[in-house]
């Protein structure tokens, strides 16, 4: 009996060296792979690195901005049964459709054991979380409704931002006169028209009917959709041509190289003026998109942890990582976003993050459905769809565009869907 135990301990203990001995793997997907968001992933795994130097690191960086290519592999692997460890998520919309099918492990108690509950404003636990569980970990806060513009242009041209959609548009004809491209757009894929459209939208009808939309409450045929339409039209003809075939960050390399003046983009635009080189506030300028003063449209990054997740406790220490404020420092400063905890200083960050995070505090909040937090996801494609077909039809009078945008509401049931659905809002 005895030296069956012993026989027993040893076991164990072999065993147990075995597994200590076997290096855990943290495997992890994101879509960040242009300039300042691939260096911002870079430092932060960096970080992870000199925590857990025994992890090994299997990085799988799927190109397409917005995440329109690495949404797909993640869907695959997930339905093929091998998860990995954890994968950039939008939180709202794009995260709830995982969560809902109960393919994301709720992290709640780590939530309260973190204290993370105290450090998070209240909205973004919110888009957080579906049916009162966490499953979700906020990486940064970016903000969608930006304008870029190149201030060499600016100045040379005596131009200064308008502070109103229309002024905007009527600033338009006179830049293209000048011999440059007014609004750069690269949209090999066609989330970024979309955000012409929807920043535009939120600049006509501000931030309740903005929802209202998105919630299925308005149709349309509302008259700020209606003028949504007519200035989005208008500002499609003041691209460059080469649009369809540029990514977005190629877009915002037109403003570098002065073929053109001003972009409509999220502040993930800020990451890569600086790893272009360029001087915040001294070679190009970011503020809220002409109308859109005091509104913060959200687009969070934010990591989960899959059912069947591969060395979970990998992923446990990454969630921790990532919501510390050292990570969420060193991530968004080279990113161009500010952090998600509201106590992280603002040494180090640009003065157009230094803007974002007091404007973060006192501005009103909305999210956006381009980038997967507002509205539901299957819509949003054909919505996106629909502004395509509305792009590269310049003459579809304005009644069949709304009707066009009608029927996506309609056919995917989007005010059922939001009101049915198991969100806070
Ligand atoms: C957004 C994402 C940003 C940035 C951008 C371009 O959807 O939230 O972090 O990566 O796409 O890829």
């Amino acid at each position: 009996m005895k030296s069956f135990k012993v026989f027993l301990l040893v076991g164990l203990l072999i065993g147990a060296m075995g597994i200590m001995s076997m290096a855990a793997t943290f495997s992890i997907y994101d879509w960040w792979t242009a300039g300042g968001e691939a260096q911002a992933i870079a430092t932060v795994l960096n970080m992870y690195h000199q925590a857990y130097p025994d992890v090994t690191i299997v990085q799988n960086p799927v190109a397409g901005g917005a995440g329109v290519n690495m949404q797909a592999v993640i869907k695959s692997l997930i339905f093929a049964g091998v998860p990995p460890t954890t994968f950039q998520v939008h939180a709202g919309w794009e995260m709830y459709q995982y969560a809902s099918a109960n393919l994301l492990q709720p992290i709640t108690n780590l939530w309260q054991s973190e204290g993370w509950t105290n450090v998070f404003p209240q909205r973004i636990q919110q888009i957080c979380s579906y049916n009162g569980q966490f499953y979700a970990v906020p990486m940064d806060v970016h903000r969608a409704n930006m304008i870029w513009y190149n201030k060499a242009i600016f100045d040379k041209l005596g131009l200064t931002m308008p502070t109103t959609i229309q002024d905007f548009i009527n600033m338009l004809p006179k830049i293209k006169a000048a011999g440059y491209t007014p609004i750069a757009l690269g949209d090999s894929a066609n989330w970024t028209t979309a955000m012409l459209f929807e920043e535009t939208l939120l600049a006509v009808a501000g931030p309740d009917k903005y929802n209202q939309y998105f919630e299925g409450k308005i149709t349309a045929s509302d008259p700020a959709v209606q003028q949504t339409i007519q200035y989005f039209k208008t500002e499609l003809q003041y691209v460059n041509p080469n649009h369809a075939s540029l990514t977005w960050d190629q877009a915002c390399g037109l403003l570098v190289s002065g073929q053109a003046v001003m972009t409509i983009m999220g502040d993930w635009a800020n990451g890569y003026f600086m790893a272009a080189g360029w001087k915040p506030n001294v070679d190009y300028g970011g503020v809220a998109v002409p109308g859109t003063e005091g509104i913060y449209n959200l687009v969070v990054d934010s990591f989960p942890i899959p059912v069947g997740a591969p060395d979970v406790q990998t992923g446990y220490d990454w969630l921790k990582l990532i919501a510390s404020v050292p990570a969420q420092a060193a991530f968004n400063q080279i990113k161009g976003s500010i952090p998600a905890r509201i106590d992280v200083p603002t040494t180090g960050f640009n003065p157009i993050q230094v803007a974002n995070m007091e404007a973060l505090k006192k501005d009103v909040l909305t999210a956006s459905a381009v980038h997967g937090s507002e509205a539901p996801v299957a819509f949003v494609t054909d919505w996106e769809n629909a502004l395509t077909v509305i792009q590269y039809h310049p003459d579809m009078s304005l009644q069949a565009c709304v009707n066009l945008l009608n029927m996506t509401a309609q056919q995917d049931n989007l005010a059922g869907t939001v009101a049915s659905a198991n969100v806070n809002y």
